[in-house]
């Protein structure tokens, strides 16, 4: 290890050119500001009581609502209701602190469900979390228990491409979003104009005030991050603790989003690749697995190979090239051999292994309903000015193919730049930068070297927008860290527990 040493007139011809062009200084003087929420009209406390059996949730939830306005600018105007979980801490818990929320991502992602996981054990034994917090779930807006975003799915199955490569196949997809934007709004009502992630920040204040006014505790995973990191922008005056795990940028440009996105995709595939050749527990051991793949787009390109599993009313009955490319990166989220669920290297080993014996139903694409909200909430939060006419998509796809030949541009940002082109309702919270100055509280930052969705390049942008940080970085593979159980699991609980960040700079590997 080598040290820089600065000599003595390097060190005075530095500080003078810093006088000479002062960077912009944080204003000390300036007491931290929060955005006041109408708040007058909205009731004073929640009332949680047991939940609906049929809801299927763990015997430990609680369950409320909560009513807000439809559009937080017309606070007395049309209203609706969230849903909430709460896990409550032990009545006789010693360390209790007040409550956490918690938040999966997605966008879309339902928060009950996650608790309802964690009530599970799907973090394995983390006492020290449940004994002081009351872990809230509260699912998004236009989410899950909170008024779902409702669709016309049999427009959503329609078998249109979202890498058009002519102009017929571009108004083609252009026409099946419009309406099926449009169904969405007929179904759900003017919500639809509303899910953005600026009024999901402002309901969740509303709920921080509700459950007690203490400063929140938030722990944001994948898109959580985005959603945590406005409310701080927003409310930065009201946080004790906020944990971003697996960030997301919403301030870059659009050709930039995919081709980060595509390159934590097209990286943690190789990882997978290596794997999956390699690996005992994969089936396709002692296989060239990238060499599969290759063929696998090159048969299904020429023609799509049959799911066995699916007649177009759940799934689509044949995978071609393009929904292999996409829903491929769902299952490099958790690297475990583990192949019972979606979402494993394990699954994605068994799923290449059966395509290549003529059934890819894992690698279908699914048309359940539970896929719209997340659309309706991007296309509010996203522009697509380069999509908007098929030479810009024709150049995005060609940088993408250039870069990242395993998956070739597609990726969520792709989705989200193409599905929305023709939506119906207008972006509301278009990307900028944030300037997220919490004064005191410190702000967790966990990122993973490797992660196929919320790739490297986000989180550590994200070091421009947050004043007052701790970074640290997981080296090791799979999207997000908290529930994998690991140091950055500990890291992160021992962060919300006592308040106090770990040194920033810190690197972990389980
Ligand atoms: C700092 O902020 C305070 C309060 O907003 C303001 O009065 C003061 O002028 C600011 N100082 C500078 C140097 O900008
Ligand atoms: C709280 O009560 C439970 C169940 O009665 C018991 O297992 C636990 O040890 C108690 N915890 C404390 C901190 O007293
Ligand atoms: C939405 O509702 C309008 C007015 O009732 C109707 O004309 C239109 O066909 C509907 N569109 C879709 C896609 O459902
Ligand atoms: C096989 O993969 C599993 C899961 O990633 C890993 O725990 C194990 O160490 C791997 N085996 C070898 C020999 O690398
Ligand atoms: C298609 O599959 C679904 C789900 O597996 C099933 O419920 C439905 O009956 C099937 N429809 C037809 C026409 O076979
Ligand atoms: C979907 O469209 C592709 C491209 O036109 C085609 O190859 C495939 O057969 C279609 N799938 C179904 C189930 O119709
Ligand atoms: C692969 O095929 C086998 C045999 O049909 C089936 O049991 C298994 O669930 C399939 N797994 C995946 C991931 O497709
Ligand atoms: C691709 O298609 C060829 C010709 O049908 C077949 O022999 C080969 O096994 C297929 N490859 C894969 C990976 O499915
Ligand atoms: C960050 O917060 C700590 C307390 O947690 C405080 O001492 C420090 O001044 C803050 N730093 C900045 C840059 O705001």
């Amino acid at each position: 290890m080598s040290r820089i040493s600065l000599s003595l007139p390097l060190i005075a011809s530095l500080i003078a050119s810093c006088l000479a062009a002062p960077l912009q200084q944080r204003n000390d003087t300036q007491e931290c500001i929060s955005t006041k929420l109408p708040t007058q009209h909205l009731a004073k406390s929640i009332d949680f009581t047991s939940c609906d059996a049929s809801l299927g949730l763990p015997e430990a939830l609680e369950c409320g609502t909560y009513t807000v306005p439809v559009d937080w600018d017309h606070p007395e105007g049309e209203q609706f209701d969230l849903g909430l979980v709460r896990l409550p801490a032990p009545a006789n818990s010693t360390s209790y602190i007040g409550p956490l929320f918690i938040n999966p991502g997605g966008p879309g992602g339902e928060a009950t469900g996650l608790v309802a996981a964690l009530a599970g054990g799907a973090l394995g034994d983390v006492e020290a979390l449940f004994n002081a917090f009351d872990i809230i779930g509260l699912d998004p807006r236009g989410v899950g228990s909170s008024n779902q975003i409702k669709c016309d799915m049999s427009i959503y199955a329609e078998n249109v491409s979202l890498f058009p490569t002519t102009q017929d196949e571009y108004d083609a997809l252009f026409d099946k979003n419009k309406r099926l934007g449009e169904s969405c709004r007929n179904l759900t009502g003017p919500l639809l104009e509303h899910v953005d992630t600026i009024s999901a920040a402002k309901d969740h204040e509303a709920i921080r005030i509700a459950l007690g006014d203490q400063p929140i505790n938030f722990q944001g995973e994948s898109y959580g991050s985005q959603l945590g990191a406005q409310y701080a922008a927003l409310f930065p005056c009201n946080i004790r603790t906020l944990g971003l795990d697996g960030i997301l940028q919403h301030s870059q440009g659009e050709a930039a989003n995919l081709f980060i996105e595509s390159s934590g995709y097209e990286l943690s595939f190789t990882h997978f690749f290596s794997w999956a050749s390699t690996n005992e527990s994969s089936p396709l051991q002692g296989t060239d697995v990238e060499g599969l793949w290759i063929e696998l787009l090159a048969n299904a390109s020429t023609s799509p190979i049959p799911a066995a599993s699916c007649n177009d009313t759940t799934c689509r009955s044949t995978v071609s090239a393009e929904d292999f490319l996409f829903n491929a990166q769902g299952n490099l989220i958790t690297p475990s051999p583990d192949a019972s669920a979606p979402g494993t290297w394990g699954y994605l080993a068994y799923a290449l292994q059966n395509a290549s014996l003529g059934d890819a139903s894992a690698l279908s694409t699914t048309f359940g309903a539970s896929n719209v909200p997340g659309l309706a909430i991007s296309c509010l939060d996203w522009t697509h000015e380069s999509s908007l006419t098929l030479e810009g998509v024709l150049a995005k796809k060609y940088l993408l193919e250039q870069h990242y030949p395993f998956t070739r541009g597609a990726s969520q940002s792709w989705t989200i730049q193409h599905a929305c082109l023709g939506w119906p309702a207008l972006v509301q919270n278009p990307p900028k930068k944030l300037d997220i100055d919490t004064g005191d509280a410190t702000i967790l930052m966990v990122v993973s070297d490797a992660d196929p969705s919320t790739a490297l390049p986000w989180g550590v942008g994200m070091l421009e927008e947050i004043r007052n940080k701790s970074f640290i970085m997981r080296k090791g593979e799979g999207h997000t860290s908290l529930v994998l159980g690991g140091e950055t699991t500990q890291v992160i609980g021992s962060y919300l527990i006592t308040g106090e960040a770990p040194e920033s700079g810190l690197i972990t590997t389980s």
